[in-house]
């Protein structure tokens, strides 16, 4: 399986790089090809209006390398990893541009419009963030946002891993170790359980498999 991380802080020697580095390094691991890409070197300007922008061939005119990370290696990959600091209790201006620009790619200006659509879906969707408050509300509104991604996009939302700090590199000193826990996220990328039921959704009356006691009242 292949595993792509996007890694969304200007800092590239910080610590929200520092956590996608380890979820593919325990995907690797696991056996999966890896990659990181840092948006900051792709990403140079944010979403247009698309009627002005695109070219006569119906693509975007935006002169960077978004069209070739989103169709050579997003839409190849099985899993997606979003790596980005907590910014004003959101995700990152690059990483929400990112989002923003494959609206241009799967609206109907653009020719390969619906391989991209067909492409798009279906994947592992992880995250990590760091930060430098600790109180659980604060990852709430990049949860909630990537949640609905993940629904929209029909992409199962296997977990986030919350890393502190604020100097670069210093999430490596969380006793939480969210390093250890970004690495288990890795191993586990197309294994985890991501579960959403509805009230008529049939499953078992317990969620491991190997449950050895209890009813599930
Ligand atoms: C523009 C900006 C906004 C930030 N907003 C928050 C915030 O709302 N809450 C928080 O806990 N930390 C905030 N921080 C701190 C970063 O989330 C923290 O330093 C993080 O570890 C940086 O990750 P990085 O090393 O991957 O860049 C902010 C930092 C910057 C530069």
């Amino acid at each position: 399986m292949k595993v792509l991380a996007l890694s969304s802080s200007p800092r590239k020697d910080g610590n929200s790089r520092m956590l996608a580095e380890s979820v593919l390094a325990g995907a690797a691991q696991a056996g999966h090809d890896v990659e990181i890409v840092d948006l900051s070197d792709v990403v140079s300007a944010p979403l247009r209006d698309c009627r002005v922008c695109r070219n006569a061939a119906g693509r975007c005119s935006i002169d960077d390398d978004y069209e070739d990370l989103l169709v050579g290696k997003v839409l190849p990959a099985d899993a997606l990893v979003l790596a980005t600091p907590l910014y004003w209790y959101g995700i990152s201006g690059q990483l929400k541009v990112f989002i923003d620009r494959i609206f241009c790619y799967e609206a109907a200006g653009y020719p390969e419009h619906e391989h991209v659509k067909r492409r798009l879906v279906n994947k592992r969707l992880a995250a990590v963030v760091s930060s430098e408050e600790t109180y659980p509300g604060s990852l709430v509104g990049i949860t909630a946002h990537l949640q609905e991604l993940a629904r929209y996009l029909h992409h199962d939302f296997v977990g986030v891993v919350q890393g502190f700090g604020n100097s670069r590199g210093e999430v490596a000193r969380d006793p939480g170790d969210p390093l250890g826990k970004a690495f288990d996220l890795g191993v586990r990328m197309f294994e985890a359980r991501a579960t959403d039921y509805r009230i008529d959704t049939p499953r078992p009356s317990t969620v491991w498999a190997d449950a050895a006691v209890g009813t599930p009242d």
